[in-house]
């Protein structure tokens, strides 16, 4: 493992996973840039200038960025243009992407950032594929053209208070006594804890091995969301019916999730659509390389719900688990 010396760069700290790497960078004593668009979002909580540097920015302006860069040795990129309120606002969100990770790439290539650390999406690949999966591997590929090494972790649904597939399960399961489910919930997935992903993004730091090379991730349950959604209701100890129709397409699923859960339909709308694909790791070198023991999903969704009960950002360790 190395030290890292240099200064490291962070995007998307005020979304769901930029905010927990945040605070895991800060706890191991490790000053971060952010680059941010609201900088309000972060000052609200509660770091020191010792701890973080706040960079005002936008990725889809490149004339924005070259002082977030500069000096920079390792960049994280944890950033998605989904989530407009309307399936119509987010039909250009790969555009978007596509934009943002060109912007970043040749600011990065500039200021001689050595190794880029992506977070993109686990999925077959191929015509099948949802456009939010293709989006996020052609992001992928726009990264590794630069000149740094770039490190691309494919990951599955990241499971914690505060994501989407979390809050989607949460509100599917609480609000429904009876499912009437499409027919992807038979599709598998291998959801990962949060807190196993963050360790892993600072394991790429360390770890040079990883420079250069991309990763599938995941966690150690292999199981359908309609599996997903029974350990929901045991942890939970709800009786619930699920029953799956042939009849309910990806725009008429997005409409049911939406009416259920509190998550933007323009962040529903392409995670449904993927539901199709499955995500499911198709080797484990990251396993040998950065070692740990990875959170069950029964284990994951208990700690998210505690994290539920305690508040937004409140932090507990996995010991705390009671409720199962
Ligand atoms: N969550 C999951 O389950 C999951 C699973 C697999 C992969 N991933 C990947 O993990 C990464 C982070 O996902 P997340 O769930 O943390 O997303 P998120 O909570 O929606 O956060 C997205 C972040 O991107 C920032 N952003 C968007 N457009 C930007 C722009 N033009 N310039 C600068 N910042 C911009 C947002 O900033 P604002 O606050 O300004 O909007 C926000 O901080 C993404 O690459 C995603 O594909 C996530």
């Amino acid at each position: 493992m190395a030290e890292i010396t240099g200064k490291i760069l962070l995007t998307g700290a005020t979304g769901f996973v930029g905010g927990r790497l945040l605070h895991a960078l800060t706890g191991h004593g490790m000053k971060v840039r952010c680059l941010v668009r609201s900088p309000e979002k972060l000052r609200g909580k509660l770091f020191s200038e010792e701890e973080i540097e706040i960079a005002t920015g936008d990725l889809l302006q490149e004339d924005t960025l070259d002082s977030a860069l500069e000096g920079i040795e390792v960049a994280y990129y944890l950033v998605h243009s989904m989530g407009g309120r309307t399936i119509g606002e987010n039909k250009i969100f790969a555009e978007r992407d596509r934009v943002a990770a060109r912007n970043f790439i040749r600011t990065a290539d500039k200021a001689g950032v050595s190794r880029v650390i992506y977070l993109g999406g686990l999925g077959e690949t191929g015509d099948q594929l949802s456009k939010h999966l293709a989006s996020r591997q052609e992001v992928g590929e726009i990264l590794s053209s630069g000149r740094g090494q770039a490190t691309e972790l494919r990951a599955p649904n990241i499971m914690g208070a505060g994501g989407a597939p979390f809050e989607m399960l949460r509100y599917l399961v609480e609000r429904l006594p009876v499912m009437v489910c499409p027919r992807w919930i038979e599709t598998r997935c291998q959801p990962i804890d949060i807190r196993d992903m963050v360790n892993y993004l600072l394991g790429c730091m360390r770890e040079p091995a990883t420079a250069g090379l991309s990763f599938d991730v995941g966690g150690p349950d292999i199981v359908t969301y309609r599996e997903m959604m029974e350990i929901y209701a045991k942890v939970r100890g709800l009786k619930r019916l699920i029953i799956t129709v042939p009849v309910l397409t990806p725009r008429l699923s997005t409409y049911w999730v939406n009416m259920v859960t509190p998550v933007p339909s323009g962040v529903v709308n392409p995670l449904v659509e993927g539901l199709k694909n499955e995500v499911i790791c198709r080797e484990n070198r990251i396993r040998e390389l950065i070692p740990m023991k990875l959170t069950t999903l029964e284990e994951s969704i208990c700690i998210a719900l505690q994290e539920v009960e305690k508040g937004p950002g409140k932090l507990i360790s996995r010991q705390t688990c009671l409720l199962k």
